[in-house]
């Protein structure tokens, strides 16, 4: 018989493909909604669950499922699951790192210069007909060539963020509780600083972290206000990791120039005060969002659950 496994919502055929000879799946909602109730429902005779980050597997989940030995989380994050509960009853779980790397940090970019140079705002104007005439201010942004870029958790996608501040002849700061090996500090043109001191010295702060107990607000009003007046806060890692309301203040109050989110504190859900400020670019989580990119992880994910409920070593285990 077929380990019968659920995958929470619809996915792409590559992946599907990938089960269907090994496994016998539920998709447990194709139109994207699925409540928790929904969830315990479906998990009660699982042995796998395929899982996507908007899917918090807690400690309901995994009581309401007795059999389940395995999940396979299509994101590199894993914060929406238990990890220490699912320790605890030897479930295995695994992620989709790497495969999502490049593609973040091309995001990271795109976001930087969106913010930098003011790009959304300029199009929503000239859209409305709003543009008359050449002006010597007009839409005047920052610079981004040559100034300090801070990136605070060096992963794997902070060091392609850094590779990629290279072309723009940035000075490269970071800053993690793991300091890369000198070899590779080399390698990223980075020097290591405290986290105080990269908010002081940096131009453009990207946030880079997974997150943790540690990093739930590792941006505060404290921390916002030792960023330089001119300075650009981007963050495409977790949304908690910056307490949204301090930045909304920090944003209104001109105590940081601009700044980028891709991710929210309780998404979708995003701060009021945030939605009516013109110094802030505001992305629906697409960090890893391309055709290729999305269509790897789907199928690294699936890959990683066949290999789990076969007996193998998944690929990917967290
Ligand atoms: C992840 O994988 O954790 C991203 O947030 C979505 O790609």
């Amino acid at each position: 018989m077929k380990p019968k496994v659920l995958v929470t919502r619809k996915i792409f055929k590559e992946a599907l493909d990938l089960l269907k000879d090994h496994i016998e799946y539920e998709i447990g909602s194709r139109e994207g909604e699925l409540t928790k109730q929904d969830l315990l429902e479906k998990v009660r005779d699982k042995q796998g669950i395929l899982s996507l980050l908007v899917d918090t597997i807690d400690r309901d989940v995994i009581d309401a499922a007795p059999k389940l030995k395995i999940i396979a989380n299509c994101a590199v994050g894993y914060d929406n699951i238990d990890i220490d509960y699912v320790r605890k009853k030897g479930i295995l779980v695994t992620n989709t790192p790497g495969v999502l790397t490049e593609t973040t940090a091309d995001l990271t970019w795109a976001l930087i210069l969106s913010v930098a140079r003011r790009i959304p705002q300029a199009d929503v104007f000239t859209r409305e007909k709003m543009y008359l005439g050449w002006e010597l201010d007009l839409y005047l942004g920052r610079e981004v060539t040559g100034k300090c870029l801070g990136i605070i958790g060096m992963g794997r996608i902070g060091k392609a963020v850094a590779s990629r501040a290279r072309a723009f002849r940035m000075k490269v700061v970071y800053s993690d509780p793991h300091r890369l090996p000198k070899k590779e500090e080399v390698l990223y043109q980075a020097s290591w600083l405290s986290l105080e001191d990269l908010l002081r010295t940096a131009d453009i702060v990207t946030l880079h972290t997974s997150l943790t107990p540690e990093t739930t607000h590792l941006i505060s009003a404290d921390r916002l206000r030792l960023m330089k007046k001119e300075a650009i806060l981007v963050n495409v890692s977790r949304g908690p990791v910056v307490n949204e309301l301090a930045l909304a203040e920090a944003l209104e109050q001109k105590i940081i120039w601009a700044a980028g989110l891709d991710v929210y504190e309780r998404e979708p859900e995003i701060e009021e005060r945030l939605l009516s400020l013109n110094n802030i670019v505001l992305l629906p989580h697409i960090g890893s969002a391309t055709f290729e990119t999305r269509i790897r992880m789907a199928t690294m994910a699936a890959k990683n659950l066949v290999q789990g409920l076969s007996g193998k070593q998944p690929d990917n285990l967290v």
